[in-house]
This record gives structure tokens, C-alpha cells and sequence, in this order.
């Protein structure tokens, strides 16, 4: 059942009081993936929602985006792209920055990755203020593709992130409040 593999996913995430400072409640996916069900049900539930979008590319943001994407993409037929944190990527590439809670960062994507009018999914673990996926939306709409929606593990609903997105779906798991 849906309810099921919903809840054994969310008790596999491990929250961390305080950590990397004092305040944020870490939520921790790494114990997500020494759950090999609870990790497979993941992935079969994004797979099961994509599989017949027409999605020829998917998109993951650097770090943890990078664990889930990729086997979303081999399952539904679609290419991969890393969107990488900057001057990590060999190639001429289009960056975009954005704003964090102290200071700015930036993603990367290598120009010729995508083409104009190709249906793509971005993917990460988790949204929070919605920061990093607007910023990757817009490296792809830069490059002609048609963002058809952003997928996560987690949202954190108290951060509104969703608002940020300018009303381009997005598809969670696990809400945590
Ligand atoms: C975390 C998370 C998302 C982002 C979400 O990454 O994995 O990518 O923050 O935050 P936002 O919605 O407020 O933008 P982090 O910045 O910790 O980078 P890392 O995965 O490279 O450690």
C-alpha cells in the first residue's frame, strides 16, 4: 500500500537536532539508503509518476540529488545531468547563483546538455526555502527545456518553498514538520 511504503520511507529518515548548526533539524537521508526497501520504494514511486511523462531528461543538484536522479533516469528511459555546485564542471557552462540563509551559492549545468524543448524532471533530496531548485529550473529554462516539474524526498512546508517555484508542480514524499 501507498500509506505504507510512504511511512516506512519517512521513519527511515533520520532527524538531527542542531546539526550543521543550532536551530536546524538535519534531515538525513543516509539512513534512508541503508534501508535497501525503504530506498527501492523510493525510487519505484518517483518511477511510477514519471515513467509516463515523456521525460527525456532528468536533473539532479549536487550533492544529494546525485543519489536519487540517476536511477530515476535509467528506469524511466531518460538522460542524466548533474547540476553542480561551481567550477566543479570541465565544460563551458551557464550558472546561476542564489541566495542562501548567509551569502549566496551557485549551480553549474554544461551548455549543450540539454536541447531546446526537451521535457525535463528536476530532482534532490529535499526543499526547503526552494532556493536551489529555482535556481536549477532556471539553468534548464535557460537552455530551452520545459521544466514539467521538481521532485523530492522531503519539504519542509514551514519554509514555503514551494512558493518559490512560480507555480511549477512539485511532487514530495515525506512532509516534515
Ligand atoms: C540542501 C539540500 C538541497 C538544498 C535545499 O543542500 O540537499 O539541495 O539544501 O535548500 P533550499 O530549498 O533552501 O535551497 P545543501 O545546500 O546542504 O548542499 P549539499 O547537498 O551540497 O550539501
Amino acid at each position: 500500500r501507498l500509506e505504507t511504503k510512504i511511512e516506512g520511507i519517512a521513519s527511515s529518515i533520520r532527524v538531527v537536532p542542531h546539526f550543521p548548526k543550532p536551530g536546524i533539524m538535519f534531515q538525513d537521508i543516509t539512513t534512508l539508503l541503508l534501508n535497501p526497501k525503504a530506498f527501492k520504494n523510493t525510487i519505484d514511486l518517483f518511477v511510477e509518476r514519471y515513467s509516463s511523462m515523456d521525460i527525456s531528461v532528468v536533473a539532479g543538484v549536487e550533492a544529494r540529488g546525485f543519489i536519487f536522479g540517476p536511477s530515476i533516469a535509467l528506469a524511466i528511459g531518460a538522460k542524466f545531468i548533474p547540476l553542480r555546485k561551481p567550477r566543479k564542471l570541465p565544460g563551458e557552462v551557464i550558472s546561476e547563483r542564489y541566495v542562501l540563509e548567509y551569502g549566496t551559492d551557485c549551480l553549474e549545468m554544461h551548455v549543450g546538455a540539454v536541447q531546446p524543448g526537451e521535457r525535463a524532471l528536476v530532482v534532490d533530496d529535499l526543499i526547503a526555502t526552494g532556493g536551489t531548485l529555482c535556481a536549477a529550473m532556471n539553468l534548464l529554462e535557460r537552455a530551452g527545456a520545459e521544466v514539467v516539474e521538481c521532485a523530492c524526498v522531503i519539504e519542509l512546508p514551514e519554509l514555503k518553498g514551494r512558493e518559490r517555484l512560480n507555480g511549477k508542480p512539485l511532487f514530495v514524499l515525506v512532509e516534515s514538520h
